[in-house]
């Protein structure tokens, strides 16, 4: 009981701490396992385990969450239903999501990999940080049209969920925090640095001559908002769409700003291959039509990006080169990792 006590306390400080500043620290329940986040080779150092250390029990309890269906209202859509780990764990061939009721997302789901290096979330930059992140599928109509308390309402009415949470938490109590914290070990967890780049970097692999100019012509046209390692800068930009501002302001929305107006987060390059098709509402098909847009059909207007007034110039014979090296930042290792697939098929957790 007692033990129980001082951990809700500990974990509640280290809640207040996230959104309130000061170090607390950083605990580790007696019993659970200690997961350390491995930084890739070349990616910065992060901060999201600091007060939420990351646990193989707290790391499986999340991954279970993340596939279960009974977080929604109708029991069917589970976080995987739209972010499938085949497609890097953005939404299949999708240019939308089917929620509840099949309803449909209004932005196309955006792949999650490296989110322990972002600092804010959504297109928009709406949510800032990644604990918090999950209230927002949960309690949207178009999404998992439920809410925190029914969710763990659904969640505390299975008993394997206690047996879980106790090895994750030490006790088995099912609260939102531990929830959400559970939840961000797993999504934290999906660290995508197995690319034929990445393998490149390392001098485990070997570029050809043309994979080599691609990679070229992506730094010299691509890298000032795609830059290695993550492949975006994480800021807010309008890169030329031909859009309608009534439909979606884009960062304008959270900031009220007009100079955001129609600017959206810079996503990452890798794992392309994966997660067509492309924007922010998914209106590119393939990589052909992405190009096809910064070499000709870049939309002036007063929030355009600075960098591509010009649009981008690329020959057809560079357009190739560079096809092919943003193929290369596709990590097949990463989406048939068993440890980030539905635990309820498959190997048994380790
Ligand atoms: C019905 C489809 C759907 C479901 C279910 C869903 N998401 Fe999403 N998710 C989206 C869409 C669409 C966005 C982009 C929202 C936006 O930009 O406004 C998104 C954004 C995100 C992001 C931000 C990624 C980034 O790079 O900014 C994270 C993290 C995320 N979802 C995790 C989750 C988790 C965890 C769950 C389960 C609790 C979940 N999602 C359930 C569709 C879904
Ligand atoms: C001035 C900054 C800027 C430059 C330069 C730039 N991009 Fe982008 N890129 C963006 C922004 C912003 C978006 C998201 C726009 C949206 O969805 O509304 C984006 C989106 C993309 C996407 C869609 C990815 C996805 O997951 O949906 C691809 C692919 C892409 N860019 C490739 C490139 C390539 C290749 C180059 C170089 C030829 C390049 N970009 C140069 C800012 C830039």
């Amino acid at each position: 009981m007692l033990k129980g006590v001082a951990v809700a306390i500990i974990a509640g400080i280290c809640f207040l701490a996230l959104r309130h500043g000061p170090a607390a620290p950083v605990t580790v329940v007696h019993g659970s396992t200690p997961y350390p986040l491995i930084v890739p080779p070349g990616f910065p150092s992060t901060k999201l385990f600091d007060h939420n250390p990351r646990t193989q029990e707290g790391f499986q309890l999340g991954r279970r969450l993340f596939y279960d269906g009974r977080l929604s209202k109708d029991g069917n859509l589970s976080c995987a239903t739209c972010h499938q780990p085949f497609a890097a764990f953005s939404t299949y061939d999708h240019t939308f999501s089917h929620g509840f009721h099949d309803q449909f997302t209004t932005r196309n789901a955006p792949a999650l990999f490296n989110l322990a290096w972002v600092t804010s979330f959504d297109w928009d930059g709406g949510i800032n940080h990644l604990e918090v992140q999950p209230l927002s599928p949960l309690g949207a109509p178009n999404e998992m049209a439920s809410s925190l308390p029914e969710a763990l309402a659904q969640v505390q009415a299975d008993t394997a969920y206690h047996r879980m949470f106790k090895a994750a938490f030490g006790t088995d109590s099912i609260n939102s925090e531990r929830l959400l914290k559970a939840l961000a070990q797993f999504t934290g967890s999906l660290v995508s640095a197995g690319s034929k780049y990445d393998l490149y970097l390392q001098g485990k692999a070997t570029f050809t001559s043309i994979e080599q100019s691609g990679y070229g012509i992506y730094q010299q046209k691509c890298a000032s908002c795609h830059p290695e390692p993550l492949f975006t800068d994480g800021t807010y930009r309008n890169n030329g769409l031909s859009l309608n501002s009534e439909l979606d302001i884009g960062r304008m929305r959270i900031t009220g700003a007009s100079e955001d107006s129609l600017k959206f987060k810079v996503p990452s390059l890798r794992n392309l291959l994966l997660t067509a098709p492309y924007m922010h509402d998914g209106r590119f098909v393939n990589l052909h039509q992405v190009l096809d847009h910064y070499t000709k059909g870049i939309v002036q207007g007063p929030t355009l990006d600075p960098l591509l007034k010009k649009g981008i110039s690329l020959t057809p014979s560079q357009q190739e080169d560079l096809l092919i090296f943003l193929s290369d930042l596709t990590d097949y290792a990463f989406t048939r990792d068993p440890r980030f697939g539905d635990p309820r098929f498959g190997p048994p957790l380790n």
